[in-house]
């Protein structure tokens, strides 16, 4: 069915957009999926500040809609997808769609994919973290939204910053129900 293939990847500014790039990649290996790529003003800083270009990730998507036009696609419920993750994911980012505050088309577009019930990651970074950025987490989570922090993992032979990002992208993956080549499973060979 059309849109059971889409994916939108929201990237906000918090530190860590390579996980952005890596998980386009990953996408991009996968059978058919569309990436549907929306960057904020806050990523174009922290992109900056960590040497990626925003024409990197607009090479590594199908499509990209610019952060101000709420007439694309994605602002609609009746655009269908598969759901949206949003990595890295600030604080003011995780405040406006736990409070459904949409001035901006990732937060529209996260706000739409929380009314048509479809499946909402949010990739969080933040250290260490106030009550408000709890608060409006657990809310989200009671929503039925994925909070999957960019954590370290120690487990399973995991030792290098590489070994970790896989990890971690194939934990997002699997929210999709997508596999991820390498992505080692706990008690599986
Ligand atoms: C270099 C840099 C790194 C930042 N890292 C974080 C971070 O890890 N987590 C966070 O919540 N905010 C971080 N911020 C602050 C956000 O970018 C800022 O709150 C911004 O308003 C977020 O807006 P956005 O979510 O619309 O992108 C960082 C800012 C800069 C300039």
């Amino acid at each position: 069915m059309m849109g059971d293939k889409r994916i939108i990847v929201g990237v906000s500014g918090a530190s860590g957009v390579g996980l952005a790039v890596e998980l386009l990649k990953a996408l991009g290996e996968q059978e058919g999926i569309e990436r549907h790529l929306v960057m904020t003003r806050g990523a174009e800083l922290t992109m900056a500040d960590e040497d990626i270009s925003p024409e990197k990730l607009r090479e590594l998507a199908d499509r990209e809609y610019d952060i101000n036009d709420f007439g694309a696609s994605i602002s609609s419920g009746t655009y269908r997808t598969m759901g949206m993750v949003v990595i890295p994911c600030s604080m003011k980012t995780v405040a406006g769609i736990n409070s459904g505050f949409s001035d901006n088309l990732l937060l529209r577009a996260a706000d739409v994919t929380i009314k048509e019930q479809r499946k909402l990651v949010l990739v969080v970074r933040e250290t260490p973290l106030s009550p408000i950025h709890l608060k409006n987490m657990l809310c989200l989570s009671q929503m039925g939204v994925v909070i999957m922090p960019a954590m370290m993992s120690f487990y399973n032979s995991i030792s290098t910053a590489e070994d970790m990002k896989r990890h971690l992208i194939g934990k997002i993956l699997d929210q999709f129900g997508l596999e991820h080549p390498g992505f080692k499973r706990w008690g599986e060979p």
